[in-house]
């Protein structure tokens, strides 16, 4: 199995069009030890042919110009694409809003949830996706599935497992108290399998919290893509660039007793890359302080084209 990078940002990106907190203002400078990146999502085969998209950025026109993996093949008719299928893990515009320009008439097959689909069926501006060329297949959180395109299975499987968070920004209600009316499944983890070689992995990009059942369900994991958001909870009020904590958003931090970090010291976890990374994380930065605490304890640091064979 291919796991490729697209991007490894936060949403807004890095650096965010309208940030000029240092970080953004550094690499939009061309400041050596600091990459831009694109918003988060993955791409997966198992066969090298049938590739999967694990979230629709914002930047995937980008992201796609950049995998030459993902470009139409020769000889394989004048409009023709190796993207099989999406898969959502949450509403949230980056994660969703790259489904607009997936929608020249091209098939492939959208999972999300049954909450994540109320969503994008609530919103009308997501019928350019034809339901005749684009089914919309509903995962069931506990329940693993063969991941098919219009072409068949590729030999990849998913399963889909609730995960602590928050409902999309876009689907607040202020009215609902503490949880803004999050419900099951407005964001979910994945598993990805490859059937035949029997190998697999996890995809976090958001996750509240650590609890009982995902530690469960991590430990001793081959390979973890986990939220790798803000490293402290209150990184964005102290950069003055938003007045929202990492939990108000949904999102747990990397330092600290409640963070990251901490949570997976002693889960077993082979291989563990931190994605979904806000433009105001000090670890974007390949020399801070932040960055050798990070790799220190073992984590890797996602970045656009990062590639991982299984
Ligand atoms: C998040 O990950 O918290 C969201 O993408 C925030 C947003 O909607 O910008
Ligand atoms: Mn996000």
């Amino acid at each position: 199995m291919i796991i490729r990078v697209l991007g490894s940002a936060a949403g807004g990106g890095f650096p965010q069009w309208n940030c000029n907190g240092a970080n953004s203002r550094d690499v939009r400078a061309g400041r050596a030890g600091l990459k831009p990146r694109t918003q988060s999502a993955l791409a997966v085969s198992a066969n090298e042919r049938d590739w999967v998209l694990l979230n629709a950025s914002p930047d995937i026109r980008q992201q796609i110009d950049a995998t030459p993996a993902l470009h139409p093949r020769p000889g394989d008719g004048i409009r023709n694409s190796p993207i099989a299928a999406v898969i959502l893990t949450n509403g949230d515009v980056d994660h969703v809003a790259g489904l607009l320009s997936l929608r020249e008439g091209q098939p492939f097959t959208l999972y999300a949830s049954s909450r994540v689909l109320q969503a994008l069926a609530a919103n009308s501006i997501f019928n350019v996706l034809a339901p005749e060329k684009v089914g919309r297949q509903s995962m069931t959180p506990g329940t693993p599935f063969p991941i098919a395109g219009p072409a068949g299975e590729t030999g990849l499987s998913a399963e889909a497992f609730v995960v602590p968070g928050k409902v999309a920004l876009y689907l607040e209600d202020p009215e609902a108290g503490e949880n803004f009316g999050t419900e099951e499944g407005d964001t979910i983890g994945l598993k990805i399998s490859d059937t035949a070689a029997g190998t697999s992995f996890f995809y976090i990009p958001g996750c509240a919290t650590l609890d009982d059942a995902l530690v469960e369900r991590l430990r001793a994991a081959a390979l973890l893509f986990f939220d790798g958001t803000l490293y402290t909870n209150d990184e964005m009020i102290a950069q003055g660039l938003s007045a929202k904590t990492g939990q108000r958003m949904g999102h747990m931090n990397m330092s600290g007793a409640d963070g990251s970090l901490a949570a997976f010291e002693a889960l077993g976890v082979q291989r563990r890359i931190y994605i979904h990374i806000n433009n105001s994380n000090p670890v974007l930065r390949e020399t801070s302080p932040e960055r050798g605490v990070v790799e220190g304890a073992g984590w890797e640091v996602a970045y656009d084209g990062m590639e991982v064979r299984l």
